[in-house]
């Protein structure tokens, strides 16, 4: 029996070894752990359980049966993440670069099977050469087997996808798919065709981290949702995510202890909004002083700032908070805006997360390049997401709210639940300037006119009272009780019970 322990603990040893310390010295000098380290960092400490080790590919093509490394280059399991399940894999770039054989696939796809079964996010720490090379079409069928669970489990358990090495060709659809994709800065990249395709088919001559890099991905292309200076700080920072999260679609987020009143007043709030209608402010800080301790953990913060999205905690429960950002375009709603925000609502609405809204937004952008790129079709997908969500949806008016986009942004007619405005709100069709322009055409050579025009249309239209007439504002509230009014409204709306029409899936614009 001896004999026999010393031979398993001898097998692990070798497995934990990867692709051996030459490699891994390799993968160190690139300023990238490997992937046992990275899952030391990932999850709780201990906690990992370990599945497939011994797992081996099958491959006899190119001489490959002499070399078939326990675990095939992946590592996969379960374990914690502050005492909450979460499924990993874990690409080991030092056996064979981490390439996807048809076993490395099949090992992921057992944890996303068993994360689907048990109702648990799945984590993927990618760092891949891709498709295995001397395994041709059975390589590429593992991706397809992977991304079809990717779209299985889309709704059902949250997915989250850490780039912190290569990731190219079709390689990158598996974590497109996924709700999540952080990346590394200066380690990792993501392109459908790198650079050397590009040169030959364009004659374009770009660098991989031009075409696919952190930076790339976070502001020009949003397919990234966030990007870390190194790997400590990117799974330090998955972990704050998780605890966010619920496990699964039929869960709650979790509710954690909470160290902040709810009725904490915030008097600076009162003077928030500056006297002058076109002098822009921070929403950020109203976001900050309505969280549980400050603590906002923000989602693609490096585009289309004129919107803020991301996640809170108010008394402890987690939502998410949708905003428009005066300081960045003044805050007006654009492409980019409007499908930032409409893929992070719907998030929400899969995975029961509350959603609030704070509103200052002077309508969409005008221009060519906006109604080219099809404003219409992307300023609809956030209409349509917050339409279609059914969580519990608190609104927040501060200053302007015009026309369509006052509708968008989570109005009473979207069956939001509770809309507040501050008293330094008007919600109109357009600004008292734009309106008179077109009312008083005929007057406009005539200034004294003009002006008591303007201040009529001011007097008449310039706050929250003619919608909260009609009861499109529930009411109208002082900004020092933000944080009190919003924390009642979620806690009123705890067992919120919604239901629509039943159909196989909606058609949102896309
Ligand atoms: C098999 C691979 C591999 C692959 C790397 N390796 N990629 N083995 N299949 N796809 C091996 C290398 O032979 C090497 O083995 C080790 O991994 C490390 O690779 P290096 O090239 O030494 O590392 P580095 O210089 O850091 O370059 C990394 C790299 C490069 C840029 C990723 O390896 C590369 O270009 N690989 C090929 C990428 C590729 O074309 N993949 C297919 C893409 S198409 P040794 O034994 O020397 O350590 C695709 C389609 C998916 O993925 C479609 C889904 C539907």
């Amino acid at each position: 029996m001896k004999d026999i322990l010393e031979q398993l603990e001898q097998r692990r040893a070798t497995a934990r070894q990867g692709g051996g310390q030459r490699r891994v010295d390799g993968q160190h000098a690139k300023g990238k752990l490997t992937a046992r380290e990275r899952i030391e960092l990932l999850l709780d400490e201990g906690s990992f359980e370990e599945f497939d080790m011994f797992v081996a590919h099958r491959c006899t093509d190119f001489g490959m049966e002499a070399d078939r490394p326990a675990g095939d280059g992946v590592v996969t399991g379960w374990g914690t993440i502050n005492g909450r399940m979460v499924y990993v894999f874990s690409q080991d770039f030092t056996v064979m670069g981490g390439s996807v054989s048809e076993t490395h696939g099949a090992k992921i796809c057992k944890i996303m099977d068993m994360a689907m079964q048990n109702g648990a996010p799945v984590i993927g720490l990618n760092d891949s050469g891709g498709a295995r090379i001397q395994e041709g079409v059975a390589s590429l069928a593992a991706y397809g087997e992977v991304f079809q669970r990717n779209i299985e489990a889309s709704g059902v358990v949250p997915q989250i996808s850490v780039i912190m090495g290569p990731c190219a060709g079709g390689a990158v659809y598996s974590p497109a798919m996924t709700d999540f994709i952080f990346m590394v800065k200066d380690s990792s990249y993501m392109f459908v065709t790198g650079p050397d395709v590009v040169k030959t088919v364009t004659n374009e001559v770009v660098t991989a981290e031009e075409l696919g890099g952190a930076s790339t991905h976070t502001k020009k292309s949003s397919v990234a949702d966030g990007a870390f200076e190194n790997d400590v700080e990117a799974l330090s920072e998955v972990r704050r995510l998780v605890d966010f999260l619920p496990l699964n679609n039929r869960q709650k987020a979790p509710v954690r202890p909470f160290f902040d009143d709810p009725s904490r007043v915030e008097t600076s709030l009162d003077t928030l909004v500056p006297d002058n209608p076109n002098q822009p402010y921070d929403m950020k800080e109203l976001i900050l002083k309505i969280a549980d301790e400050g603590d906002f953990f923000e989602i693609q913060k490096d585009f289309a700032a004129n919107i803020i999205t991301g996640f809170i905690r108010v008394e402890g429960q987690s939502v998410g908070v949708v905003a428009n950002q005066p300081m960045v375009l003044a805050g007006c709603l654009d492409i980019d805006a409007s499908r930032k925000a409409a893929r992070f609502v719907r998030f929400c609405d899969a995975f029961e997360i509350p959603i609030l809204t704070l509103v200052d937004v002077p309508g969409f952008l005008p221009g060519t390049s906006q109604e080219y790129g099809g404003v219409i079709k992307h300023g609809a997908k956030l209409l349509f997401a917050y339409g279609e969500a059914t969580v519990p949806k608190v609104t927040v008016l501060t200053r302007k709210t015009y026309g369509g986009a006052y509708v968008v942004m989570a109005s009473k007619h979207l069956k939001a639940d509770f809309n507040y405005a501050w008293p330094t709100a008007e919600v109109a069709v357009m600004g008292a300037k734009g309106a008179v322009e077109i009312l008083y055409r005929s007057e406009l050579g005539d200034k004294d006119k003009i002006a008591a025009r303007t201040k009529d249309y001011e007097d008449r239209f310039a706050n929250p009272f003619v919608a909260a007439e009609r009861g499109f504002i529930d009411e109208v509230i002082m900004p020092h009780s933000t944080r009190r009014r919003v924390a009642r409204a979620f806690a009123a709306l705890r067992n919120k019970k919604l239901s629509t029409p039943w159909k196989k899936h909606d058609n949102i614009p896309l």
